[in-house]
């Protein structure tokens, strides 16, 4: 039995990832308020142990390019020294333990309309008020999402400032030491804003059609790719579908995949939904996997499946079977950050134990 594809290495561009099993971004709604936007301990430790548990990618939570695209107060940032300098720390850390050279990637996000929310647990819901420190949000129109604040609609100037805060979070993403850029258009954050018709229903050089839709989109990459070197990736989170009637679907995505490969795009990373609220939702083992296998096949881009994968057969299927590259795994690997360590031995790979915890690794025989 040859090695498990789980457990190959996976090149893209200038970059060898040890493997192909990695953590999918994780809002922790973490950061002090004091300090906002900076990764603390909490971000250290919880993205620190995915490489301990022998991850070979560990992507940040969606952290925002400016203070308004954080989607709630205590989220990450990268927008100013103080952040790049914590992050930096994250990246370090990472580098130095991670038992096969695992590889830190970070989520550069803005939540546009959906920004300025109170966090899960905070046992509130809907907009933060000024008074707590929420602030104004924009958006493709001045429309709000499901009794959020109304955002405001971005002009050209916003728009401009907006692409060029990513372009100067992806110069800070490499100075801190990452090795992947992510960018996030999913979930009904400001970039898959201004993809979906069923948000943005502008009339200018931004909205009105699906390639002035994509527009926004193009440009950030454009803006990332010239700021970060040529060998490094750069993914692309998306919704392959808004599971919605005239919303962005399967055979969109697939046009969507060519034309961010066109603009330096590396791999889609396929999740769905987000835009509209309210939606049924056919969540499975897998729901999103067949989304990944259609982008790959027809657009010829690699993909990373998300959603509901949780055993180790589960996710060497999804890459035997063709449907992706690499496999993303979130709550999953909350439950149990050693996942890599035990799915290694149920597959029968060499497992990427750290020495420290070697005396616990399973003995042959
Ligand atoms: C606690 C938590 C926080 C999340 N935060 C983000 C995020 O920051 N960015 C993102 O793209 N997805 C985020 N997601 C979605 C996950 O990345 C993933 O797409 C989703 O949970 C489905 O994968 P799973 O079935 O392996 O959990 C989050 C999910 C969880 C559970």
């Amino acid at each position: 039995m040859g090695t498990p594809l789980l457990f190959t290495p996976l090149r893209l561009r200038g970059l060898e990832l040890p493997h192909r099993g990695w953590v999918s971004p994780m809002c922790q709604y973490s950061c002090d308020p004091a300090e906002p936007g900076v990764p603390r301990d909490w971000h250290l430790v919880h993205l620190g142990q995915f490489a301990a548990g022998g991850a070979a990618l560990v992507f940040t939570e969606a952290t925002a390019v400016n203070a308004a695209g954080r989607i709630s107060p205590r989220d990450t940032g990268l927008y100013n020294a103080a952040q790049e300098a914590a992050w930096q720390r994250i990246t370090a850390f990472i580098h130095e333990h991670s038992p096969i050279g695992a590889k830190v990637g970070i989520q550069l996000a803005h939540a546009g309309r959906k920004a300025s929310t109170y966090w899960p647990f905070s046992g509130r819901t809907g907009s933060v008020p000024a008074a707590e420190h929420g602030w104004g949000t924009v958006g493709p129109t001045a429309e709000a999402f499901d009794g959020f604040a109304a955002p405001r609609a971005m002009d050209a100037s916003d728009i401009a400032a907006v692409i060029a805060d990513f372009g100067a979070a992806a110069a800070r993403a490499v100075r801190a030491g990452f090795d992947v850029l992510e960018i996030h258009a999913a979930h009904g954050y400001l970039l898959h804003q201004f993809l979906s018709p069923l948000v943005n229903t502008r009339t200018d050089e931004w909205g009105g059609t699906e390639e002035r839709r994509r527009a926004l989109l193009l440009a950030v990459l454009d803006a990332v790719r010239a700021n970060v070197p040529a060998e490094m990736p750069v993914l692309l989170r998306i919704s392959a579908t808004d599971w919605a009637d005239g919303g962005l679907d399967a055979d969109s995505s697939v046009r969507l995949a060519r034309a961010a490969a066109a603009h330096g795009v590396d791999m889609i990373d396929v999740s769905s939904g987000g835009a509209v609220p309210h939606l049924t939702i056919p969540v499975g083992p897998g729901y999103q996997s067949t989304f990944a296998e259609q982008i790959r096949r027809l657009a010829g881009v690699p993909t990373a499946a998300i959603g509901l994968i949780t055993s180790p057969e589960q996710a060497e299927h999804v890459l035997a079977s063709g449907q992706a590259d690499a496999v993303l795994m979130a709550r999953a690997v909350l439950r149990n950050p050693h996942w890599w360590l035990e799915a290694a031995h149920a597959l029968g790979a060499p497992a990427p134990w750290a020495p420290q915890y070697e005396r616990a690794a399973p003995r042959p025989g």
